[in-house]
């Protein structure tokens, strides 16, 4: 019998099957409108990638909390106002055969400045959670996720990387807590695990959930594998389906290789779920390379914003055109095009380039 993985193979996670192992990993494009909301031009993104063959995407991150938000174009995943546009978009994507899991967080020191920020111990300029906030924050999670399967997607990624608030409450140096919340890792762990606790009653074959993680931290400590591990077996003995692994130390975002396989590897000897690795990838050769390490899922950001027909383009064994100069990071926010290197403009909304909301995110 031949186990060797395969990019076009079909695989599940979860329930949920998937038609090949290409995943769109969240990105934000900042085509959510002022108010939180979906617009045309964020359904056409989505549209795009669903048409040209991918297996999943993974939307931007949404906002739980109207009142916490990481910039002004954070689209709200609890607004009722966005019911209607999120089955349209939900219809579009499955219209072309790929499934969609909407990415869910809540910034932490990420928060717009225009709000009064929410992290677990209150630095710098920020308000400490208190634990009555910690539970009004898993009820809006729960709430949230109700919300999301009821419009149609296949599932939901709570964002546990990049210093968004649960990876800041698995980091000591953001966590200080002295309450059950914060000290020994299994502390740090309990937001997660209470809500996972919860969300779990709303999961089901065909609604999933799933993780982003960090594999190393923004400082490298070497100790911080060690802990996410057992975060993960944690994470996989609490009901989630699949876990992406990425990382907080962003300077690597300038290699052109897999830069988290090894880490991601390690991880996936220790558990029993898919593994879907972001970072780097930008060609076939390195994309079967990780499958036959053991990774199950390819994900990437940064092709796809260079192109949304990337994956027709890989079938016929083209390598991305993406050359991690991340201007994507900046252009998205203040002009009028996604990618430095594509010629189509996507039309955003010309509040985003109004200089004082960019100097208040
Ligand atoms: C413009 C831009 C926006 C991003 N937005 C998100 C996001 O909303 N949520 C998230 O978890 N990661 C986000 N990322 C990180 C990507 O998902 C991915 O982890 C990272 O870009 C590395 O993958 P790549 O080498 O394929 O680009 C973003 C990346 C870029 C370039």
């Amino acid at each position: 019998m031949n186990l060797k993985k395969n990019i076009w193979q079909k695989d599940k996670i979860g329930g949920l099957e998937l038609n090949n192992r290409i995943v769109r990993s969240a990105t934000n494009e900042h085509l959510g409108s002022l108010e939180g909301h979906v617009t045309d031009d964020y359904i056409k993104v989505y549209e795009n990638l669903a048409k040209s063959g991918i297996g999943l995407i993974i939307t931007s991150h949404m906002a739980i909390d109207a009142n916490q938000r990481a910039e002004c174009t954070h689209i709200c995943a609890n607004d009722i106002e966005n019911e209607k546009k999120f089955k349209q978009l939900t219809d579009t994507v499955h219209r072309y055969g790929s499934k969609i899991i909407a990415q869910i967080s809540y910034p932490g020191h990420h928060g717009s400045k225009m709000q009064v920020v929410k992290t677990p111990s209150g630095l710098g300029q920020t308000e400490a959670l208190s634990q009555e906030d910690i539970k009004e924050y898993i009820k809006k999670h729960i709430e949230t996720i109700k919300h999301l399967k009821k419009v149609g997607f296949d599932g939901v990624q709570l964002h546990m990387a990049h210093g968004f608030l649960l990876s800041e409450f698995l980091y000591p140096f953001y966590n200080k807590r002295t309450d059950c919340y914060g000290g020994a890792v299994n502390n740090r762990y309990r937001i997660i695990h209470e809500l996972l606790d919860e969300a779990n009653k709303i999961k089901d074959s065909n609604f999933v959930l799933i993780s982003k993680i960090d594999s190393v931290s923004k400082s490298e400590e070497s100790e911080f594998l060690n802990q996410q591990i057992e975060i993960c077996k944690w994470q996989e003995r609490d009901g989630i389906d699949a876990i992406e692994v990425s990382g907080a130390n962003f300077k690597k975002y300038n290699q052109t290789t897999p830069y988290f396989l090894e880490n991601a590897v390690k991880i996936k000897d220790n558990v029993n779920i898919p593994i879907i690795l972001v970072g780097g990838f930008r060609n076939t050769q390195q994309m079967e390379d990780a499958l036959s390490k053991g990774i199950d899922f390819i994900s990437m950001s940064r092709p796809f914003i260079a192109d949304e027909n990337f994956v027709q383009k890989l079938k016929n064994g083209e390598r991305s055109i993406c050359t991690n100069c991340n201007k994507c990071f900046e252009i998205f926010k203040t002009e009028y095009k996604c990618c430095s290197l594509r010629k189509d403009k996507i039309k955003q909304y010309e509040i985003n380039f109004n200089e004082n909301i960019l100097k208040a995110n």
